[in-house]
């Protein structure tokens, strides 16, 4: 079975910074690098240093010959890769001193894939091959309906997600490999398993693996739902792990693996990748995985719930929540659960403190005589003026007035 990717390649240009420019700041970045990348060439990358018989399809610019090379010197089959006239695809990528990254993305010549071009190209697959896809070239749309119809699997990662994919008819495709931005934007769902319940519902054939970084993945697999925990490493760049873990996973159920080998596999070839500087540059071979899994250590944090683990975790320890303890009980360091916070419930750890706090204090004042200065005590806050100037934008009343309107 071979593997073809329709996909993007890409010169990425990448910038050492010390956090995520926000809109309106100026920042001098350490270091720029440049590596070869692409969601479709990381992904080729990684089938084939898995051990796939690989082509990729897709156009580079005239300034994009090394991408060629290096999918070549990585044993990925280049017959159907064109150069066209003007730019290559290329993206600027500012990846920061925690190793989180953000991307822009010029499209050029992967926006130069055309009907006349997959057409060509196809003609030298069947229904024994199996198609990828990522979301960075012209006529994704097109590629799958030919693709379904000449009978081929077909494995589709929609990254970057946009609105126009929902046109596509999901059930010509095999598998889905999404991460949680992706599936949010598909689903409208923020919980891993809401989504995966959206999906499975309306696709009930579909094989879906939803990656959820360091709490691992999720995969419904016929009328199975299989968990992968994720590996701990030192992350120095983010960059290229989902491709690694697509480009992984297809390789490995290609050659016949069971879906919870090739979960394990891809989970633990991704963390090899976010070890390492570059997307290309640091995907591994297989020698290198399998080395590197007798050595690496599981998360062992099961629950994929983690809104619910917070608000627990607030409600049985108002008086004391802090995020240092929060992320002690996940297993990850306090700037990812403080981000992971704000994902999960849509409001900062601190703010969702300070909710919880009035809440109860509202429910004191309304039930009890207790005074201000022993409800405030009891609710955990230190300092009065700050809970009366908490209490009151969240009621609008005054923690007195509040007790006087709802004793009445
Ligand atoms: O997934 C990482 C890749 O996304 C980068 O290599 C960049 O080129 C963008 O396509």
């Amino acid at each position: 079975m071979k593997i073809l990717n329709f996909g993007s390649c890409n010169i990425d240009f990448v910038y050492s910074v010390e956090n995520i420019v926000v809109p309106g700041e100026t920042l001098s970045s350490n270091k720029l690098d440049l590596f070869a990348g692409g969601k479709g060439l990381n992904q080729s990358i990684a089938a084939a240093r898995a051990g796939a018989v690989v082509y990729h399809a897709g156009c580079i610019g005239s300034d994009g010959e090394m991408l060629k090379d290096v999918l070549c010197e990585s044993g990925v089959n280049t017959d159907y890769l064109y150069t066209v006239k003007g730019k290559n695809g290329h993206a600027v990528i500012q990846v920061s001193s925690q190793g989180e990254n953000s991307i822009v993305l010029y499209p050029g010549s992967n926006f130069m894939v055309t009907k006349e071009l997959v057409d060509k190209v196809l003609q030298n697959f069947g229904k024994d091959d199996i198609l990828l896809l990522q979301n960075e070239i012209s006529n994704v749309p097109y590629i799958i309906s030919k693709a379904y119809e000449k009978g081929m699997k077909i494995a589709f990662n929609p990254a970057p997600f946009d609105e126009k994919l929902k046109a596509i008819d999901f059930n010509k495709l095999t598998y889905l490999i999404l991460n949680e931005t992706e599936a949010m934007g598909f689903t409208g769902k923020k919980e891993p398993m809401d989504s995966i319940a959206y999906i499975k519902d309306k696709y009930p054939l579909l094989t879906v693996i939803l990656t959820v970084g360091k709490e691992g993945c999720i995969c419904s697999y016929a009328d199975k739902i299989l968990k992968q925990s994720a590996y701990k490493v030192n992350v120095v760049d983010t960059t290229a792990a989902g491709d690694t873990f697509t480009g992984y996973f297809l390789s490995c159920v290609c050659k016949g693996m069971s879906i919870e080998k090739a979960l394990k596999i891809s989970s633990a070839a991704s963390a090899v990748t976010v070890s390492g500087m570059g997307a290309a540059p640091s995907i591994p071979t297989m020698n290198k995985v399998d080395a590197a899994i007798k050595e690496m250590k599981e998360y062992t944090n099961s629950t994929l719930n983690k809104s619910a683990v917070i608000y627990k975790y607030i409600d049985e320890n108002l008086k004391t929540a802090n995020l240092n303890e929060l992320s002690r009980i996940f297993g990850y360091t306090k700037e990812y659960t403080s981000e992971l916070v704000k994902r999960k419930i849509g409001v900062s750890f601190s703010c969702a403190v300070k909710k919880k706090r009035c809440e109860r204090a509202a429910e004191l004042l309304k039930s009890t005589d207790m005074s201000i200065s022993e409800i405030i005590e009891e609710v955990g806050y230190s300092n009065e003026t700050f809970f009366r100037e908490n209490f009151k934008e969240l009621y609008s009343f005054s923690p007195l007035k509040y007790r006087k309107e709802k004793q009445k």
